[in-house]
């Protein structure tokens, strides 16, 4: 058996689509364990650009089994057009299984997020109004609706009904917006149900039963361990843990199953919404690294902020999910610079910081000390082998993964799958 999690270590988009497809073509089962289409995966291979929100990254494979997780919030809207899309590009998706225990995001979820949002003004999240935290919520309170609910008719119209006054009362009482028609809902879930149905399988069952036999699975984290409810920069995170603790309970499997944790990281540091983010560039270079990387976000389209590398953030991701390795992402992008800088620690009033901060006030005064090395300038999207990375660009990577303290396996050239190099191959041995 062998189970191998892919987890982002900053605040999400550090490229875990490509390196969960590149892993993918030597895995058996692709499984998504947390979060919702909150998430923007891109993928690009053979030929083709696919942005992924709810559908793993494994999906480009033919015949190999994709799977939603419990811990997953589905909005069957979203996922049914994603299912569409795929099929009109001639991908199969008879494989995907979807777990029943997974919660659904509703049309009020989605409403709540953007009037909680605007109520919040100018201490709003920057969520991307997915109904994320709505969803999250519903379920941790116990007034979720789950997929088996869904495709059992009865059920649904019951657990809707009761539902629905609340979070009419909600939005028509507290927030002066429209509420939903039940009726109208239950004719188009309803519809939603029959086309999800044949999907709907237990997760757990399948990736178990895939363990037992050898075989070997893949965890596609989403979002970044900054994002994480209980140790991201909370209140600016997601309502979700990205972390790898959480591919447990969002998978249904034991944590004894687990054998490696790799990290993906940016060879800098991006952020969508609002938030701490001691690195930021707000000047030119953090304009430059903007547009070289196109950072612009898949969901939302919204710009990310950008910044240097904060080996205080990785050495933080390393401790929280356990990580054997990291994955550099992007290292392309920072060719052509004289110079490129790494954040080695934080002072804080004088101090140098031993630990990533819980205070976000303390956070937003922290200023990072940077270490500064040659930068290079040569095009590296086209190296395959880490010796033939010029010497700066080595050099840049050897101290990243030092002051990370986590070897780096994976480093990402460009953005098709092709523009990878391996340094050590990471998918376990059975
Ligand atoms: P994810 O949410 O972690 O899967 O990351 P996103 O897909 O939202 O954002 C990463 C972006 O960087 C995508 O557009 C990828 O195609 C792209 N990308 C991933 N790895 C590399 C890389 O090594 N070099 C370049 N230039 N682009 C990359
Ligand atoms: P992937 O999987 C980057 C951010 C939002 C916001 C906060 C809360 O592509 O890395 P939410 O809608 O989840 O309630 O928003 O989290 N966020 C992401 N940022 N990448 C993501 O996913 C994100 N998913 C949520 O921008 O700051
Ligand atoms: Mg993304």
């Amino acid at each position: 058996m062998s189970a191998l999690i892919v987890v982002g270590t900053q605040w999400g988009d550090e490229g875990k689509g490509k390196v969960t497809d590149f892993l993918a073509a030597r895995a058996d089962v692709v499984v998504r364990y947390q979060g919702g289409n909150n998430a923007g995966h891109t993928v690009v291979a053979n030929g083709r650009e696919l942005k992924l929100h709810l559908i793993p990254s494994g999906i480009l494979y033919p015949g190999k089994p994709c799977l939603i997780g419990n811990g997953v919030v589905i909005d069957p809207e979203v996922l049914i057009e994603e299912i569409k899309q795929l099929k009109s590009q001639g991908i199969n998706t008879d494989f995907l299984r979807i777990s029943p225990r997974a919660h659904l995001i509703l049309p009020y979820h989605r409403r709540l997020d953007l009037y909680e949002e605007k109520q919040k003004g100018s201490k709003k999240i920057g969520t991307t109004c997915c109904g994320i935290g709505p969803t999250y919520a519903d379920k941790t309170s116990r007034a979720g609706i789950r997929v088996a609910d869904l495709i059992d008719p009865e059920e649904f119209k019951f657990r809707l009904k009761y539902v629905l006054e609340e979070k009419n009362r909600l939005l028509i009482s507290i927030y002066g917006a429209e509420g939903f028609d039940y009726t109208e809902l239950m004719e188009a879930y309803s519809k939603y149900a029959e086309i999800l149905k044949p999907y709907v399988a237990d997760v757990s069952v399948i990736i178990n039963t895939a363990l037992d036999e050898g075989k070997k699975i893949l965890f596609e984290g989403a979002q970044g361990t900054l994002l994480d409810l209980d140790h991201g920069t909370y209140p600016f995170v997601t309502s979700s843990h990205p972390i790898a603790g959480a591919a447990c309970i969002g998978a249904g499997i034991g944590p004894t199953r687990i054998n490696r944790v790799v990290g993906i990281a940016k060879a800098y540091v991006t952020r969508v919404g609002e938030g701490p983010f001691p690195t930021e560039l707000t000047d030119a270079m953090g304009e430059k690294i903007r547009e070289c990387g196109n950072e612009y976000g898949t969901t939302t389209g919204r710009p990310r902020r950008c910044g240097w590398y904060d080996s205080v953030v990785a050495r933080y991701a390393a401790r929280i999910n356990g990580l054997d390795f990291l994955a550099i992402t992007k290292l392309d992008v920072l060719s052509g610079l004289k110079t490129v800088k790494i954040c080695s620690s934080y002072r804080y009033k004088g101090e140098t910081l031993k630990n990533f901060p819980a205070s976000l006030k303390v956070l937003s005064e922290c200023e990072p000390v940077y270490e500064e090395m040659p930068g290079w300038q040569d095009d590296i999207s086209n190296v395959r082998n880490y010796g033939d990375l010029p010497a700066e660009a080595r050099s840049y990577l050897e101290r990243l993964a030092s002051l990370s303290g986590v070897p780096i396996v994976i480093v990402g050239v460009g953005m098709q799958r092709e523009q990878t190099i391996i340094i050590h191959d990471v998918m376990p041995a059975c």
